[in-house]
Parts: C-alpha cells; structure tokens; sequence
C-alpha cells in the first residue's frame, strides 16, 4: 500500500521558492481545473504554464487570474507544448480515459481527476496505454491530501492506531446545484464512480486488496427529479483479502447535514486508538492512549491554504498537495501513490459495487491489474 511520501507545509504566509527542477504542467479542463491552475503558487517543484478549455468563458476567467500562462481550446495544442511535462486531466467523467491515453502518447506524465474512469473499456484502455507507453499517473483523489486525512495518516503509519479492526467512510453531498451545472453528472455517469470514489479509495487505501463486496443502492427523490442514471444513495459492506472489513455509504440528494457530521468522514477503528478525519471542519479527532479525546482543529491555520480563504468547500490545498507529491516523485525516482495500477484496482472496487447493487448479491472484485 501506498504512503504519502511528500505533505509540503501547510503555513499560509510562507510562499515556497520555485525548485529549478520544477516540473511545468498544463491543465485540461478549466472548472474544477482552475483550482489547481490557482493553487500552484504554493508549492515548488510544479508549476502551471498552460490551460486548455473548449469553452472560451472559462478560459477568459482563468486568464484574467493567470495572465501569463498559455491557453488554447485545443488539447492536441497543449499536448505538443514541450514545456509541459504533466497534463492535469479535470474534464468530466466519461472522457477521462480519452484524454489520459492521449496524454500517454504525447510522452507526458498524467495527472487525472478521480474518478480515474468510470467504465471497464476505459479501465482496461488506459491500464493498457499506461504500460505501454511507461508513463506515470496520479490519481487526484483529493481527500487524501486534505489535512485531517494527512494527520490521521501520518498517525496510522507511526502506528498511533494500531490494527485498524474496521472502517467507516462516506462522501454525502446534496447535487441538484451539481446537475444544474453539469448535466453530464446525472446521465453520463453513476454515483458508485463520480461521489464513491472519494471513500472507497480511503477503503483500499488502508484495508489494502479488497476481496468482495455487498451493496444496495437507491434512488432519492433528488435524483428522480434529475432522472439520475443509476442509483444516488449507496451503502456498501466491504471486506478485504486480508479479512479485515468496512463499510461505505454515499448520499447524494439528502437535505444539509446537521453540523456534528460533515459531508466526508473517515473512522478508523483501531486496536490501540480510535481517530476520525473530517471534510470540510478540517478536523482531526482521536482517542489518546488513557482515553482522553482529542481535537485538532486546522481551520484556522489552513484556511487560505486549502480554501483559498474562500467559503470552505475548495479544494486547493489538496490539488496543490497531490500536484506537489507527485511532482517530487517524478523528480526523486521515488513511486506515487495513487498511481496507474492502485487507481485501476481501486475501479475494480467500485465496478463490484455497482454489479452488487444491481444484482442484490455479494460481488467478488475482479482485479484488472492481475490479469
Ligand atoms: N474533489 C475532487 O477532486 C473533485 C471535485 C469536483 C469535481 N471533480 C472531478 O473533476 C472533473 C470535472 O468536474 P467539473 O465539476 O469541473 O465539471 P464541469 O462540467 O464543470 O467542467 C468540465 C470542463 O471540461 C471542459 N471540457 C470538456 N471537454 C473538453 C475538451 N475536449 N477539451 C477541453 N475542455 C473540455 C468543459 O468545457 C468544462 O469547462 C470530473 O471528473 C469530476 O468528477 C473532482
């Protein structure tokens, strides 16, 4: 399983001086794109030199921000830029795979948005594509990287928890203003991949290989209203070829949560200590070895840092941390976590689930990787 090899500080008033290594990226994809494009200022070794949309408005609203860089509607432009080392892919969903391969065969690294696909052909293509051309990949699973997540981590991997014995994630969102947006979040996809992907990766992440998996799904009221393709409430029980065991639920048409939850959690229940990580409060709660609960509470500190000193909800001090990681593992000839294989493994997960939600039964995850 993978670590997080590199976490850049997290302090707002300190601005990193540019390694001379630093690696120039160019993103696709200029909505959810524009935080990263934004949030490169902060860390050292990437950096942006070109955006690419086919919208003209997102393109001018990234330009009025980020004068200096190159923008172009063409990707096949961008991708000839030799300047660009890593193509940062935030297109929606069902193009991902397109434009990854893409990217492969122009020789440049990739980082791509989760979810990394959301279909077996595109699973099985860039997986293909991937070892073919030797090229890397990052799966931007931004939770990961958010600073709850990053202590909890840290925490585990110093051994604080112990054995984890069980997990609990969700990722809970309320999307009709997701839908209005982008129309493509309610046909062109399933929520198993597009909100998912968030705890299941947290779910290989430390239960490791996942053996199989049982899920029901469900349609909210919400999603009926939108005509959402597949179901948009999910809760799924998960055991891993280790033996130990987890639990996921998605949610996607609820009403607000009341404040004590928030709309990503990750409990970890250990031998030793119980710890739970929180999107967006930025909090860190665990139990001390005598018992005593403990808070860590980062919002203050971290808020221009992940937030941008925006409403708290953005993403770019984990797009800025992911970016950074990966760059420093492409400069160190060090493995990124989580690359090419860990980010097909993790779909095999969310394909099972949404095949055991459908056919009411337990699903053995089929590894791709292996084959
Ligand atoms: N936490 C996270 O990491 C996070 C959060 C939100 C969205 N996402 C992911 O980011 C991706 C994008 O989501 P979004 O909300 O920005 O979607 P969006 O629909 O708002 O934006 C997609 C952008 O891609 C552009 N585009 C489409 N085809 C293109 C092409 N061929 N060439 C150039 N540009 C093209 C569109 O014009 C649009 O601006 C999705 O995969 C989504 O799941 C991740």
């Amino acid at each position: 399983m993978g670590f997080i090899t590199h976490i850049p500080g997290t302090n707002p008033v300190v601005i990193p001086e540019r390694d001379p290594r630093s690696l120039g990226l160019g993103v696709l994809g200029l909505h959810e794109g524009r935080t990263l494009l934004l949030a490169l200022d902060r860390v050292s070794s990437v950096h942006a030199v070109a955006g690419c949309d086919v919208s003209a408005e997102k393109v001018e609203a990234c330009r009025s921000e980020k004068p200096d860089l190159f923008y172009t509607p063409d990707y096949r432009e961008m991708l000839a830029m030799e300047d660009v080392r890593i193509v940062a892919i935030y297109t929606p969903d069902p193009m991902h795979a397109d434009h990854v391969v893409a990217a492969f065969e122009a020789g440049k690294d990739v980082i791509c948005t989760k979810p990394l696909v959301n279909s077996l052909r595109d699973a099985r293509r860039v997986l293909e594509a991937g070892r073919r051309t030797g090229r890397r990949l990052m799966v931007g699973q931004s939770t990961r990287f958010f600073e709850p997540f990053v202590r909890q981590r840290r925490a585990y991997e110093r051994g604080d928890l112990g054995e984890v014995e069980l997990l609990e994630a969700h990722y809970i969102h309320r999307m009709d203003w997701y839908y209005e947006k982008s129309p493509w979040a309610a046909t062109g996809t399933d929520w198993v991949f597009l909100g998912l992907s968030h705890p299941i990766d947290l779910l290989c992440w430390y239960l490791g290989p996942i053996a199989r998996v049982h899920a029901f799904g469900a349609r909210s009221q919400l999603g009926g209203r939108y005509q959402v393709a597949g179901p948009d409430v999910y809760i799924v029980n998960a055991m891993a070829e280790s033996g130990r065991i987890g639990r996921v639920m998605g949610h996607y048409g609820c009403r607000e949560l009341p404040s004590a939850r928030n709309g990503i959690e990750l409990v970890l229940y250990g031998t030793t200590s119980t710890s739970q990580a929180q999107y967006h409060d930025m909090r860190y709660r665990y139990t001390a070895p005598d018992g005593t609960e403990i808070t860590e509470d980062h919002l203050y500190a971290g808020r221009h840092y992940y937030f941008n000193s925006e409403v708290h909800g953005m993403h770019y001090g984990e797009f800025a941390n992911y970016a950074e990681a990966f760059a420093r593992a492409i400069l160190d000839g060090n493995p990124n976590s989580p690359d090419l294989e860990e980010g097909i493994r993790t779909f095999c997960v969310m394909d099972a689930v949404g095949r055991s939600a459908r056919e009411g039964r337990v699903v053995e995850v089929e590894d791709l990787t292996r084959g």
